[in-house]
């Protein structure tokens, strides 16, 4: 046996080795209790993106949004990379600070927070944070006057997973000049325009919009003296295995030489879903099965599924995020194996907890069988609950070689001791599957 169901070490593994190699040796020896659901976290992935983002669009500063997916080894291994986070808590500020970020590195991306997170951000010098109405202004007023304030707009995408613009950003065009009247009055310090045109954005040209929107606000801002410095373009990136980001990259390039070609401006951006979403595999196991009769022919018309994983727990994402989500089995089927309409359920109590609704899948899957779901990295564990006493599922961490060095060497070299031989309180097992 060569990998383990441990959640406190990092597998460094040969570049063969593919996430279905681990799913199939993880369960087939019984290293896991196979009754629990787990996740495979490929790290290397994670570094990819990053590349990928450098690559395509070398001038947005990725500020990863923790809310998304704030595991311990996610967060480690973007600090390593270099990149700057968005927060959006007390709590999500001090994780982050704990790995050693500076202050600087971190937004404060939420236009409403609470006095004593203000107070918080003012002690440990997290000085960059939003707004986007006059009352959040009083407030900062009073609690962190020389905060650098960006101003949040609303500029959403027609076609998006979750909108947000019900809940934030003021509107460009009428609000947004008051309010920089209303902070220049209060004698605050505005640094920038930010927006977020809603994750899980299909709508790419709604990001030049919103940039045109932004260039305006930076000359309104620059006649009452403000010298605006930092456009924010939020999230919204796509980061499903099968998605990339070529296409919103060429917009976001060609509309930032458009209105932003002076590069003393920063721009800078709170992806979230890119960076996580396909770097995590959840694997689950059937524990009961229940097929539905015909009362007239007593043939079977359908099945119902129970898997140990449900939207109490990872599949809250349905809910919450508006996911689809794809079943892969784990045994092989023959195409030519008769199909049968299938509905997939979690484990809990509720018939809320239904995951797949009628899908056609093969007619012997059985107690015991795994189905696995890929792309399952973004707002899934952070919200999930062990409601009916059902434990989340375990995260087991890989990394292929030659990522892990790269990794290692990005890591500054007084931080050694801290992140290295273990990567914050992991061991590093270097697992070779030629061997
Ligand atoms: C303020 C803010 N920034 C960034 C993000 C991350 O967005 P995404 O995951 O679409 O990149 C979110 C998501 O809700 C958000 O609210």
């Amino acid at each position: 046996m060569k990998f383990s169901a441990n959640e406190d070490c990092i597998q460094v593994i040969d570049e063969t080795t593919n996430v279905v190699n681990i799913i199939n040796e993880l369960t087939m020896h019984g290293t896991t209790n196979n009754e629990d659901p787990f996740y495979i976290f490929d790290i290397g992935d994670v570094v990819k993106k990053h590349q990928s983002w450098i690559e395509r669009m070398p001038r947005v500063i990725p500020h990863y949004a923790v809310k998304c997916n704030d595991n311990d080894v996610v967060l480690a291994t973007l600090a390593a990379l270099g990149t700057s986070f968005d927060c959006a808590s007390k709590v999500e500020i001090s994780k982050v600070l704990s790995l050693g970020v500076q202050p600087e590195r971190i937004i404060y991306a939420n236009p409403c927070k609470s006095k004593s997170s203000i107070i918080y951000a003012r002690e440990v010098g997290v000085k960059t944070m939003t707004f986007d109405c006059d009352i959040e202004l009083q407030k900062i007023k009073k609690l962190f006057p020389d905060a650098n304030l960006v101003l949040r707009i609303r500029c959403e995408a027609e076609i998006a997973q979750c909108a947000l613009g019900k809940k934030f950003g003021c509107d460009p065009v009428i609000e947004a000049p008051k309010l920089l009247k209303t902070a220049r009055s209060l004698n605050l310090n505005v640094v920038g325009i930010s927006f977020h045109v809603g994750s899980g954005c299909a709508d790419f040209p709604i990001y030049r919009k919103a940039l045109g929107f932004c260039k305006v606000l930076f000359m309104k801002a620059e006649e009452l003296g403000y010298n605006l410095t930092i456009v924010d373009i939020g999230g919204g990136f796509p980061g499903d295995n099968d998605k990339s980001i070529d296409e919103v990259s060429i917009i976001i390039n060609q509309s930032l030489e458009e209105y932003f070609p002076e590069k003393h401006v920063r721009v800078i951006a709170e992806p979230g879903r890119f960076y996580v979403a396909s770097a995590f595999t959840l694997i689950t196991n059937v524990h009961s099965k229940k097929n539905i009769y015909n009362p007239l022919s007593d043939e079977i018309e359908s099945t119902m599924l129970y898997i140990n994983d449900g939207v109490y727990a990872s599949f809250n994402c349905l809910l919450y995020d508006h996911q689809i989500v794809k079943p892969k089995l784990l045994k092989d089927h023959s195409e030519t194996e008769k199909t049968i309409k299938t509905t997939i359920f979690g484990p809990t109590c509720d018939a809320l907890d239904e995951i797949i609704v009628g899908a056609n899948m093969p007619e012997s899957i059985d107690l015991g069988d795994f189905i696995y779901f890929e792309n399952m990295g973004a707002y899934t564990l952070p919200v999930a609950s062990p409601f009916n006493g059902f434990p989340l599922p375990k995260v087991y961490h890989f990394i292929e070689r030659d990522m892990w060095q790269m990794v290692r060497s990005m890591i500054p070299v007084e931080a050694n001791d801290r992140f290295i031989e273990d990567f914050i309180g992991k061991t590093i097992e270097i697992v070779s599957t030629t061997a």
